[in-house]
């Protein structure tokens, strides 16, 4: 029976096996070893698209319906919700499960062989804070594997998988290694020794529900969503007075997994009172516009751009184009700037290795060498965190995306 090593990342997604002992990815996409972890509903053609090719027909404004953060759904109230799309009803499920079977016949496809048995990452926590609901996520998860065509699947840490993966490229020495895999959905982390021989020992995992898209957000709700009336004063309909406009919408917009659900009647409706009421009518005439053109992917891919650019540019300040809001409109981010906003998410990373260290009544001066793996971990706040943690450990970055699903494909010897 041919196993396959499957990292289903918020953001993007990756397989491999064991070939001859050693780790073979599978590309499922052309000259990429990892696809992104996208769905595209295309109402004109009534086809289900996947990764890149989804992103592209987001982006190219083509007729449908698009997801992503699907991860993000797992143990939540939403998973079982039915919606009509393409004539069909699909639940998050079936979402889920039609994106893990592209990947199987993508893979059986490059191998020739039938993929029965999955070996999965799942992060340490989906879900944080509630023990119910971070059972229910893998529950949720090995029935869409199922429902994907695999007989079985057995699930593993991401961190821990990433932690065999980077002793097999570098053999540590012999001290206590720690990842640091912060992705877009979740931060996770796992203390491994090295031992004598090549095996290593898990000493503590953790993690935390905290990754790239809080980071999207938080850049979006505080630099684009105010140009759209977030924060706004409101006249009260029926009294005299005035409000604040509700958060909840802009929060909504801000969040990968919910912009799909914002395009109802009742927020247009909504949007046409508060543009009526406000003291800045234009600034909801603007996301009267951005909602009614369905444009909130996009500006979610802005705010992502945005905060990779601004964490590249080391001197002055990003200028970030809004055209997709306004004519001529942009704003200008720097990293402290982007530091300052996300401090409070910093803080989150930081409480969360010290409570691994803790877990496993570490110090931090015995810790050698720390891992990045995650695209999130490029982000230079995240690093000054852990360089304040550790001031004498070595770093490094290693396979930042495919170091999960290189050590799934390293497990499949003892599946
Ligand atoms: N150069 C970069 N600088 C900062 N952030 C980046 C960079 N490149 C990618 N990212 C962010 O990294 C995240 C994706 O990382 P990755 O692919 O490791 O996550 P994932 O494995 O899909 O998620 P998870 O493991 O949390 O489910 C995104 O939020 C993306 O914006
Ligand atoms: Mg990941």
């Amino acid at each position: 029976m041919a196993t396959l090593g499957i990292d289903f990342g918020t953001s993007n997604s990756a397989v491999a096996t064991l070939v001859n002992g050693k780790i073979k990815r599978i590309q499922v996409e052309p000259d990429n070893d990892t696809l992104p972890t996208s769905v595209f509903f295309d109402f004109d053609d009534q086809i289900v698209q996947f990764g890149s090719v989804a992103n592209q027909n987001l982006l190219n404004g083509s007729d449908g319906r698009y997801m992503r953060a699907l991860k993000s759904v797992l143990g939540t109230g939403l998973m079982a919700e039915r919606r009509m799309i393409i004539g069909k009803k699909f639940d998050f499920y079936d979402i889920i499960s039609e994106f893990l079977s592209a990947l199987k016949s993508r893979a059986e496809q490059s191998e020739g062989v039938v993929f029965d048995h999955a070996i999965s990452g799942r992060p340490v926590y989906f879900h944080s804070d509630d023990a119910a609901r971070n059972a229910k996520a893998e529950q949720d998860l090995r029935e869409c594997y199922r429902r994907a065509g695999f007989k079985s699947v057995e699930f593993m840490f991401e961190p821990e998988a990433a932690a065999l993966a980077a002793h097999a490229s570098s053999r540590g020495d012999g001290g206590l290694g720690l990842i640091v895999d912060i992705g877009g959905g979740t931060s996770d982390y796992c203390l491994f020794e090295t031992g004598k021989n090549s095996k290593i020992n898990i000493v503590a995992s953790h993690g935390v529900r905290l990754g790239g898209t809080n980071f999207d957000k938080v850049l979006n709700l505080e630099y684009f969503m105010p140009l759209l009336g977030r924060g706004a004063q409101i006249k009260k309909m029926m009294s005299e007075g005035v409000v604040t406009a509700p958060n909840s919408i802009f929060h909504d917009l801000a969040t990968w997994e919910k912009i799909p659900f914002c395009y109802t009647p009742e927020l247009k409706n909504t949007v046409r009172d508060l543009q009526r009421q406000a003291f800045e009518p234009e600034l909801f005439k603007r996301l009267g516009r951005l909602i009614a053109d369905r444009a909130g992917h996009e500006l979610a891919f802005m705010a992502e751009r945005a905060k990779i650019t601004a964490n590249q540019t080391e001197h002055g300040a990003a200028k970030i184009d809004l055209d997709l809001i306004d004519d001529g409109l942009y704003v200008g981010i720097n990293q402290a700037d982007l530091a300052r906003i996300m401090s409070d998410l910093c803080q989150v990373i930081d409480r969360s290795v010290q409570d691994t260290l803790d877990n496993a009544g570490c110090k931090p001066e015995q810790v050698s060498e720390v891992i990045y793996v995650g695209g999130s971990s490029q982000m230079h706040m995240v690093q000054a965190v852990l360089r304040g943690i550790f001031p004498h450990a070595k770093f490094r970055l290693s396979g930042v995306f495919t170091a999960v699903v290189d050590g799934l494909a390293l497990a499949i010897d003892n599946s």
